[in-house]
C-alpha cells in the first residue's frame, strides 16, 4: 500500500453461518481507495456490497465472520489491519465515526426514534471532538447548517419522525461528517429520495468532499450516479469484483459481460437520462454450495463451455488501471486460472500420495 492510499482491502471474505451451512457471501474482494478519491461499488441487489462495507467498520452481525485483510492508514497507528483489532477495543472506537464513518442505506434505521436528531449528531461530536457541551452543540449545529437543514436550531430539538425523507438524509450526512472523517462509506445514500432531492444531496456530498478532502466508498445501483460522483468504479457480482477501472475507461471500454449488461442503455458520461439498467436475464444465485467455475456462467451470453464452468477467473490487470476477471475478455485470466488449477490438483495428488503412504496421517487430517 503506497502513501497515497487510505485503505486497501485484500482477499476479503465474509462467511455467514446459516442453518444449511456456511454461506460465503463475499468471496475474495480486492480494492484500494486513494486519499481524496471516490470509488464506486456497483452491483445488483444481494451481491455483497453492504456486507463488504460493514466488514470495514466491523459492524456485520454476529453470525458473519470476516477473513482476509483490511489495511487502513490510521492517523495515530499508521497502517493497521482492521480485522485484527478488538471489535470493542479503543483503537477501533477511535476509527469508527471519527476517521471512517458511514451513511447507512436506511436513514430511518440509522436514527433512534427515542432521541432528538440534535442529540444523536451531538453524541459523535461529544465522543470524538470535545466534551464541552456548548462547543459540541455549536459544532453539530454548524454541520446541520452546512448540509442545508433550514432552521437548524429548531430542527436540532426535533425527533426523526418530524423530518421528511430528504431532511432525514441530510441529517444522516451531518451525523456522518460531523467529525470530519478521512473515509466516508456512503451505502446507497440517495436511493430512497426523489430525483430533485437526490441531485441536491449528491451535489452537497461533492462540495463537502472538496472542502474536507475525504475519500469516499460510494455504493450504488445507479450507473448515472457513478458517472457524476466517482473517479474509479468496481463492479461486483456474487461476492467478487469482476471488473474495475477509472470511470471514463469503463464507460468507454466495458469488458466484462456483466458490466456490458449493466451499461446497456447508459450512452455517455453525464447523460441527463438516468435509468436503472439491470436487464440481464436471471438473478444472482445464493452463494451456498456453488458449482466450480465463473459465478456468472448461468446468465452469461459469452460463456465458453468446458472453460467457464470449470475454471474460476481472478482479476487481471489489462492496462490503463483496468482489471478484469473473464475468460472471454482476457486470455491472461485463463492462463492464470489454469496455473492455479494445476497447483490445486498437484497439491491434492500430493496429499493423496502421503495419505496412501501413511494411513494414520490421513486419519489425523480428517479429524481437523
Ligand atoms: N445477516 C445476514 N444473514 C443472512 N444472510 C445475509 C445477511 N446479510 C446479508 N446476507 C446475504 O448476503 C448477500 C449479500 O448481502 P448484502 O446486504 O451485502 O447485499 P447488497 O449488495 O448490499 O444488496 P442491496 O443492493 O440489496 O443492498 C445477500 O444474499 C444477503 O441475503
Ligand atoms: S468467465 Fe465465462 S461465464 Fe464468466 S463472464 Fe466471462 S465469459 Fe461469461
Ligand atoms: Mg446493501
Amino acid at each position: 500500500m503506497d502513501k497515497d492510499t487510505i485503505i486497501e482491502v485484500k482477499d476479503l471474505r465474509v462467511n455467514i453461518a446459516m442453518p444449511e451451512g456456511t454461506l460465503t457471501a463475499v468471496r475474495g474482494v480486492n480494492f484500494e481507495i486513494g486519499k481524496g478519491e471516490t470509488l464506486g461499488l456497483v452491483g445488483e441487489s444481494g451481491c455483497g456490497k453492504s456486507l463488504t462495507s460493514k466488514a470495514i467498520l466491523g459492524i456485520n452481525d454476529r453470525k458473519c465472520t470476516s477473513l482476509g485483510e483490511i489495511i487502513f492508514d490510521d492517523i495515530d497507528l499508521g497502517r493497521v489491519n482492521l480485522l485484527e483489532l478488538n471489535p470493542r477495543g479503543k483503537e477501533i472506537r477511535n476509527i469508527r465515526g471519527k476517521q471512517i464513518s458511514m451513511i447507512f442505506q436506511e436513514p430511518m434505521v440509522a436514527f433512534s426514534p427515542m432521541y432528538t436528531i440534535g442529540n444523536q449528531i451531538n453524541e459523535a461530536t461529544m465522543l470524538h471532538i470535545t466534551k464541552d457541551k456548548k462547543k459540541s452543540k455549536e459544532i453539530s449545529l454548524a454541520m446541520m447548517k452546512k448540509v442545508g437543514i433550514a432552521n437548524a436550531e429548531k430542527r436540532y430539538n426535533q425527533y426523526p419522525h418530524e423530518f421528511s425523507g430528504g431532511m432525514l438524509q441530510r441529517a444522516l450526512i451531518a451525523m456522518a461528517l460531523v467529525c470530519n472523517p478521512r473515509l466516508l462509506i456512503a451505502d446507497e445514500p440517495t436511493t430512497a429520495l426523489d430525483v430533485t432531492i437526490q441531485a441536491q444531496i449528491l451535489e452537497l456530498m461533492r462540495d463537502l468532499q472538496k472542502d474536507m478532502g475525504m475519500s469516499i466508498l460510494f455504493i450504488t445501483h445507479d450507473l448515472g450516479t457513478v458517472a457524476k460522483m466517482c473517479d474509479r468504479v468496481a463492479v461486483m457480482y456474487l461476492g467478487k469484483i469482476v471488473e474495475s477501472a477509472p470511470v471514463r475507461e469503463i464507460y468507454k471500454r466495458p469488458m466484462h459481460p456483466y458490466t456490458q449488461g449493466l451499461m446497456g442503455s447508459v450512452h455517455k458520461i453525464g447523460s441527463v437520462k438516468e435509468e436503472r439498467l439491470f436487464s440481464i436475464e436471471g438473478t444472482v444465485p445464493l452463494a451456498l454450495n456453488l458449482p466450480p467455475g465463473c459465478g456468472f456462467y448461468e446468465r452469461c451470453t459469452k460463456r465458453i463451455e468446458g472453460v467457464c464452468n470449470y475454471y474460476n477467473p481472478e482479476l487481471v490487470d489489462v492496462g490503463e488501471d483496468h482489471k478484469i476477471a473473464c475468460f472471454a475478455a482476457c486470455e491472461k485470466c485463463l492462463e492464470n486460472a489454469k496455473l492455479a488449477k494445476e497447483e490445486e490438483l498437484k497439491k491434492q495428488a500430493e496429499e493423496e500420495r502421503l495419505a496412501a503412504e501413511n494411513p494414520k496421517r490421513k486419519k489425523t487430517g480428517g479429524k481437523r
